[in-house]
C-alpha cells in the first residue's frame, strides 16, 4: 500500500482531461459505468431527520450501513445493533464494526473505504444547505432509479436533455442563445450553462408567478466524482434561484437512492413555488428514469455498437475521464485528494446568497 500522503506519487499526476487528445477520446469509449468503484468517499446516506433510534439500513455498492442514533450522536455501523455481533466484517469499518460518521448539511454521511482515512475536510462544500441542517419535511423527498449512479450523473450534467425530457416542467429549448463553460480538478466537475431569452419555465408560470414568456438562465451542475453528489443551482430572471442538491448514491452497481433537498427557503412563503417546486422532483425523475433504466444494463451487453454520446456533451465526456482516472489512481493504491472539495464553492457556482 502507498501512502496517502506521499507526495512522490501525486507529482506523477497528469491532467487526464489536457493529456492527449486522442487518449482522451479512446477513454470516453471505453466507458463503462458500472465498472467504477470510488473509495475513501463520504456518501450522504440519509437525511438527518430519517435517523432516530430506531437503526435504518443503507448500502454502498451493498455494503450494508445501519443507522440509528445513541443519544443525538449518529451512528453508522455494518451490522444491526440487534445482531450479536462483537467484531468488524469488513475491512470498512473499525474493530467494532463502525463506520466513520458525520452529521452535516441535514445528513448522516457515511464513510466507504479506509476508516484511517475519513476526516471532515472531504465532505463536499454544499453552500445553499444550512450546515445545521433543519430544512423543513416538504423541501425534502427521496427517488430511486434503476440506474447505475454515474449513469444518473452523466445524464444530470448533460443539462439540454432538460429542455426535451422535461419540457413540461422547466421549459423547452427555445431561446436566441445558449453559453456551456466545463471546469474540472481531479475531484469535481462544474458546468455552466447560460440561456438568453428562454421559454419561462412552466412551473415557473403555473406556480411562482412568473407573467413572462422568457426568462434569462444560468444553470449549474457541480458533481463531486467521489461522492457521487451533485449541486444542481438555477438563476432565472424573472423568477426564483432553485436550489437543488442532488446525491445518487450507488446502493448498488445497478441502482441508486437519491435522497434529495431543495432549498425553497429563498421564496417567499405566500408563494406556492416554494411548496410545489420540491415535489417537481418526483415527476421530473420519473422522467429521467424513462431514459436512463433502459440504457443502464446496455452497457453489461456484449455488442459493438457504439456509445452514442453526443461530441456537444463535454461535460458529460469530462465526466467520464475523470471518473475513469480516480478509479485508475486508486487502483494503483493512490486514494489521496489531491483538491480539497470542502472549500466554499460559492464563487465557483455563482452562488447569489440571499
Ligand atoms: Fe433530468
Amino acid at each position: 500500500m502507498l501512502d496517502v500522503n506521499d507526495t512522490a506519487q501525486a507529482d506523477d499526476y497528469v491532467d487526464p482531461v489536457t493529456s492527449d487528445p486522442r487518449t482522451f477520446a479512446a477513454k470516453v469509449n471505453s466507458w463503462v459505468p458500472h465498472d467504477i468503484v470510488l473509495k475513501d468517499a463520504w456518501f450522504p446516506l440519509a437525511h438527518s431527520i430519517a435517523v432516530t433510534k430506531k437503526p435504518v439500513r443503507r448500502a454502498v455498492y451493498s455494503q450494508p450501513f445501519f443507522l440509528w442514533r445513541e443519544g443525538e450522536k449518529a451512528v453508522a455501523a455494518e451490522f444491526h445493533p440487534a445482531e450479536d455481533v462483537k467484531t468488524a466484517k469488513s475491512e470498512y469499518s473499525d474493530a467494532a464494526g463502525r463506520y466513520p460518521v458525520i452529521e452535516k448539511y441535514g445528513y448522516v454521511w457515511g464513510w466507504f473505504g479506509n476508516p484511517a482515512n475519513a476526516s471532515p475536510e472531504h465532505i463536499p462544500s454544499l453552500p445553499y444547505l444550512p450546515e445545521d441542517g433543519g430544512l423543513p419535511k416538504h423541501m425534502l423527498g427521496t427517488v430511486r432509479f434503476d440506474c447505475t449512479a454515474p449513469l444518473s450523473l452523466e445524464n444530470l450534467i448533460d443539462l439540454t436533455h432538460a429542455d426535451f425530457l422535461h419540457a413540461d416542467v422547466v421549459g423547452d429549448e427555445k431561446m436566441d442563445k445558449e453559453t456551456v463553460e466545463v471546469f474540472h480538478d481531479s475531484e469535481t466537475i462544474t458546468m455552466v450553462r447560460t440561456c438568453k431569452n428562454k421559454s419561462v419555465a412552466p412551473i415557473m408560470k403555473m406556480f411562482g408567478g412568473v407573467k413572462d414568456d422568457v426568462q434569462q438562465v444560468r444553470q449549474v451542475i457541480r458533481i463531486y466524482l467521489r461522492s457521487h453528489a451533485a449541486i444542481a443551482y438555477g438563476r432565472f430572471d424573472p423568477g426564483d434561484n432553485v436550489q437543488l442538491f442532488h446525491p445518487c448514491v450507488p446502493e448498488t452497481r445497478d441502482r441508486t437512492r437519491l435522497d434529495y433537498a431543495m432549498n425553497t427557503s429563498n421564496v417567499k412563503k405566500t408563494n406556492p413555488f416554494r411548496y410545489m417546486m420540491p415535489k417537481a422532483s418526483y415527476k421530473v425523475s420519473r422522467q429521467d428514469s424513462s431514459m436512463t433504466s433502459p440504457q443502464s444494463p446496455r452497457y453489461m451487453q456484449p455488442e459493438k455498437r457504439k456509445d452514442l454520446h453526443s461530441p456537444l456533451d463535454e461535460a458529460g465526456q469530462k465526466y467520464r475521464v475523470l471518473m475513469m482516472a480516480l478509479a485508475e489512481r486508486q487502483a494503483k493504491g493512490d486514494f489521496a485528494y489531491r483538491d480539497n472539495v470542502s472549500a466554499d464553492c460559492s464563487e465557483i457556482i455563482g452562488y447569489q446568497k440571499p
